[in-house]
C-alpha cells in the first residue's frame, strides 16, 4: 500500500514508493494552535511500524524530528524540516511561502484536514491548512506512484475572502525537502552558459545557503532546476542520494540550506526574488510540481531512476523511438531555398535520415536575424510557391517533415509588431531593449496565446508537419503588461503556463505532431517543458568534444531519448576543432542522432561511412534511447571515458579517447548491470575495427568477467591518434 495512516488522529502518514518511504506529520507548536507540516522520514523503505518508530526517533538517520538538535533562543533548527516553511512565527530560514495580507507579512497556519486520495496508479495526500485570522488556505499535495521512486509535490494557495482584501504573494515555492543529517554532504548540479550548457558541478555542500536560479523567464543556460545530494562517500554507483527537481520552464529559484547543527533542506519554486503576485478574492495559485527521489545506488542509479520516471510519467510519448533527423541550420544558416533544401534532403535520405527539419529563415523577409519574427508566412522570394512543394518532395523521399518556429518572439521590424506593438512584454516609461534584435511576445495575453495557436495549427495542418522545433532566443526584460489592470509580475507565471497550454492544445489537435524544445540551445530543458515536448536541443555547440561534457551533465537527470544530438561538419563552426567523422557520430549516438552538416561537401567515402553509422545507430537506438544507462567513468571530453546502455539482451558500449596520448582515465572498462551468470558475445555489427581488446581472444564472456575485469577498448590503446572512439555491441546469449 503506498499510503499508510500511522496514527489514530490521521496526522502521521507514510507514503511508500517501490524502494523508499516518506513520512509526513502534522505537528502542533506547543501552547498554540499553529501547525507545522514536517517531513519525519525520507529514506529506504520501512514497514508501517518501523516508519512509526522512525518518526518518533529524535534526529536519527533519515528522521527529521527536530528534537536532539541544539536549539537556542537564536535558532529553531527544526524549521528546515517543514514541507513549506512560511514567513511567520518562530522562523528565520528561507521562506517557502511569503504572503502579505492587510499589510501584515506573517502567516500562522492551523490544521483543517487531511484527505487521502486514491488515483489509478498513484496515491495522493492533501493536507489543508488555513491562517488563523486571514482568509488564506494552503493545500500541500503529495503524490506517490506505484512504479517510480519519484515523489511529486505541489501547493495550492487560495484567497478565500468574498470581498477584496489585498493579498500579495512574494514567494510561493512548490515545497521544501529535508535531506537527513550526515557528517558531510556532496552535491551535484549543473551550471553553464550559452554554448557551454550542462557543465557538471560537484563538491562539498557548503554550510549556509546556496542558490541556483534563473531570472530570465526561461529555464536558462546558467543552471538547471535540479540538485542531487549524498553523504560524504557517495559515488557514481554507490551511496544514498536525495535528489530534487522542479518541473517549470520560466524563472525559478532553488536554495539549499545546510545548517551548522546538521541537516539540509532544498527549497524550490517558480519566480525569482522581487517578483510578486496579487491574489484577488476567490482566486487560487497552484505551483508547478517539485519532484523528489531517494535512492541508495549512487548518482548513476539516481540518474537511471529519473530517466525511467521521465520516460514513463513525464514525456507525452516516452516509449516511442525517436527518428534520425536532418537539420540544415549549420549548413545553410538563413539561406534556405527550396532547391537547396531538397538537394540536402536527397542526400540526407540516402544516409538513412527519417525526418527533415527546415530551420530558421523560411518566413516573412527573414534574411538574417534582424527581421520578420512574428510574420509566419513563407518567405516570398525564397519560397514563391510556399513550402508545400518542398515538404511533398521530402515526404516522397520517405522522410517526415519538420519546421523551425519561434512563437514567443517578435522582431520590431515585422508586420506583427507594426500592428500590435502592445503585444510584447513592456513597461510604461521604460525602453524596450532588444537582444538578437527581437522582443518577447506577452503570452500571458489570451489574444497572443490564441493567435499563436491559430497560426501554428494552420501551419501544421497546411504543411502536414510531423515535427516542430520550438525555439526561444530572448530572455525577458522590462517584463510587464501595462493595460492588464493587474500587477505586471503576473507575466512571469502566465507566459509559461500559456506556452504549456499552446503546446498541449497543438498536440491535441495534431496527435501525430512531435515537438522539440530549444532556447538558443539548452535554455529550456526541464521537467516542465518535457510534459509537452519529445526532445530538447541541449546546446548550439556541436563540437563533439565540448558536447561530451554537456551531454554528461544532461544525462544526470534526463534520458537519452530527449537529448537531440547532431553530427556536424569538421572543423566545427563553434570551435574550429577538427575531429574524425567516426568520433562525431559516436558522440551523437549517445542521444537522439541527427545530422546537421553540409552534406554537399562530404566526400563519397564520408557519405558511405555516415550511412553505415546511421544504420548501426538504428540497430541499437532502442537500447540507447530506452535502456538503462551507465556512465562508466573517465571525464568525458577530457580523458578516456565510456557509456553503457542495457536493454533486454542488448548491451551497447560507447568509448571515447579524445587525446591519443592521454595518461589519465580508466585503462580497463568494467561494465555494469549485466547478468553475472549469463554469457555475452560481441554481436555482428559491433565494433567495426576489431573486437574489444584483450578479451577478444575468447568469443564469449560471462557477465561476471565483464563486470569484474572489463574490456580494454582498442580506442584506449595508449599511443595513437586523438579522437578515437568505438561502439561495442554485446548480446546476451539466451539460455
Ligand atoms: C538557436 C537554435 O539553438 C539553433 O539551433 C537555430 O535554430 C537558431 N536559433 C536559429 O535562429
Amino acid at each position: 500500500m503506498s499510503l499508510v495512516r500511522l496514527d489514530h488522529a490521521g496526522r502521521l502518514w507514510a507514503l511508500n514508493t517501490p524502494h523508499s518511504t516518506y513520512v509526513i506529520g502534522v505537528a502542533v507548536a506547543a501552547g498554540t494552535d499553529e501547525v507545522a507540516v514536517l517531513q519525519q522520514y525520507w529514506g529506504a523503505s520501512l514497514t508501517p511500524s518501523a516508519a512509526r518508530e522512525a518518526a518518533a526517533m529524535p534526529a536519527g538517520p533519515g528522521n527529521s524530528s527536530g528534537a536532539g538538535r541544539h536549539e537556542t533562543s537564536f535558532s529553531r533548527p527544526a524549521e528546515i524540516e517543514e514541507l513549506l516553511p512560511v514567513d511567520g512565527g518562530l522562523r528565520w530560514g528561507v521562506p517557502a511561502l511569503q504572503v502579505t495580507v492587510d499589510r501584515v507579512r506573517s502567516l500562522e497556519l492551523r490544521f483543517v484536514r487531511v484527505d487521502p486520495v486514491c488515483e489509478d496508479d498513484a496515491d495522493r495526500l492533501d493536507i489543508t491548512l488555513e491562517d488563523r485570522a486571514f482568509p488564506i488556505e494552503v493545500v500541500l499535495h503529495t503524490r506517490v506512484y506505484t512504479d517510480s521512486d519519484v515523489i511529486a509535490r505541489w501547493v495550492t494557495l487560495r484567497h478565500r475572502a468574498t470581498r477584496e482584501t489585498a493579498v500579495k504573494v512574494s514567494r510561493l515555492d512548490s515545497g521544501s525537502w529535508f535531506v537527513p543529517d550526515a557528517e558531510d554532504y556532496r552535491y551535484r548540479a549543473v551550471c553553464g552558459a550559452w554554448a557551454e550548457e550542462g557543465q557538471l558541478q560537484q563538491g562539498r555542500l557548503p554550510v549556509g545557503e546556496l542558490t541556483f536560479t534563473s531570472r530570465q523567464g526561461i529555464t536558462g543556460h546558467h543552471a538547471n532546476p535540479w540538485i542531487m545530494i549524498g553523504g560524504p562517500d557517495v559515488g557514481e554507483e554507490h551511496g544514498e542520494v536525495w535528489s530534487v527537481a522542479l518541473a517549470w520552464s520560466g524563472s525559478w529559484r532553488m536554495t539549499t540550506t545546510r545548517r551548522p547543527e546538521g541537516g539540509t533542506a532544498v527549497t524550490a519554486g517558480f519566480g525569482h526574488e522581487g517578483v510578486r503576485w496579487t491574489l484577488p478574492a476567490g482566486a487560487e495559485l497552484v505551483t508547478p510540481m517539485i519532484l523528489g527521489r531517494y535512492g541508495a545506488d549512487g548518482f548513476g542509479g539516481t540518474s537511471r531512476g529519473w530517466h525511467d520516471h521521465v520516460r514513463r510519467r513525464i514525456l507525452p510519448a516516452g516509449d516511442e523511438d525517436r527518428p534520425v533527423l536532418y537539420n540544415s541550420w549549420e549548413a545553410t544558416g538563413f539561406e534556405v531555398t527550396a532547391p537547396e533544401q531538397l538537394s540536402l534532403a536527397r542526400r540526407a535520405a540516402a544516409l538513412g535520415a527519417e525526418l527533415f527539419v527546415v530551420d530558421d529563415g523560411w518566413f516573412g523577409r527573414r534574411d538574417d536575424e534582424h527581421s520578420s519574427l512574428g510574420d509566419w508566412w513563407p518567405h516570398r522570394k525564397r519560397f514563391p510557391d510556399g513550402l508545400r512543394g518542398l515538404f511533398d518532395g521530402v515526404r516522397a523521399l520517405g522522410m517526415g517533415a519538420g519546421l523551425w518556429v519561434e512563437p514567443e518572439a517578435v522582431s520590431p521590424d515585422s508586420d506583427l509588431y507594426r500592428v500590435h506593438p502592445d503585444w510584447v512584454l513592456h513597461l510604461e516609461n521604460r525602453r524596450r531593449d532588444r537582444k538578437r534584435d527581437q522582443l518577447v511576445l506577452n503570452f500571458a495575453r489570451a489574444e497572443v496565446r490564441d493567435w499563436a495557436l491559430e497560426w501554428l495549427d494552420r501551419l501544421v495542418a497546411d504543411l502536414r508537419l510531423d515535427y516542430l522545433k520550438w525555439d526561444m532566443n530572448r530572455p525577458f526584460t522590462q517584463a510587464g503588461w501595462p493595460d492588464s489592470g493587474r500587477s505586471h509580475d503576473c507575466v512571469w507565471i502566465e507566459h509559461t503556463r500559456h506556452i504549456f497550454h499552446t503546446m498541449a492544445a497543438l498536440r491535441d489537435r495534431h496527435p501525430g505532431l512531435r515537438l522539440e524544445a530549444c532556447a538558443g540551445g539548452g535554455g529550456r530543458l526541464d521537467l516542465g517543458i518535457l510534459h509537452y515536448t519529445d526532445q530538447a536541443w541541449p546546446s548550439d555547440n556541436t563540437d563533439p568534444v565540448d558536447r561530451q561534457t554537456t551531454q554528461h551533465g544532461v544525462s544526470q537527470l534526463y534520458p537519452a531519448n530527449v537529448m537531440s544530438t547532431w553530427v556536424t561538419d569538421s572543423p566545427n563552426a563553434n570551435t574550429g576543432r577538427s575531429t574524425p567523422l567516426r568520433y562525431r557520430f559516436h558522440v551523437a549516438m549517445a542521444g537522439v542522432l541527427g545530422i546537421g552538416a553540409d552534406l554537399s561537401r562530404w566526400s563519397p567515402e564520408e557519405l558511405e561511412e555516415a550511412g553505415a553509422m546511421v544504420e548501426q545507430y538504428k540497430a541499437v537506438r532502442r537500447t540507447i534511447q530506452h535502456g538503462r544507462q551507465y556512465r562508466l567513468g573517465g571525464r568525458p571530453g577530457v580523458e578516456r571515458s565510456g557509456l553503457q546502455y542495457v536493454l533486454d539482451d542488448q548491451v551497447v558500449v560507447l568509448v571515447y579517447n579524445p587525446r591519443g596520448n592521454a595518461k589519465s582515465g580508466p585503462r580497463w572498462l568494467r561494465l555494469i548491470g549485466l547478468d553475472p551468470d549469463a554469457l555475452y558475445e560481441v554481436a555482428a555489427g559491433g565494433d567495426p575495427h576489431g573486437a574489444p581488446g584483450r578479451l577478444a581472444a575468447a568469443s564469449r564472456w560471462h557477465g561476471s568477467t565483464l563486470m569484474a575485469v572489463g574490456v580494454r577498448p582498442t580506442a584506449w590503446e595508449p599511443i595513437g591518434a586523438d579522437y578515437r572512439s568505438d561502439l561495442i555491441l554485446l548480446r546476451r546469449i539466451p539460455g
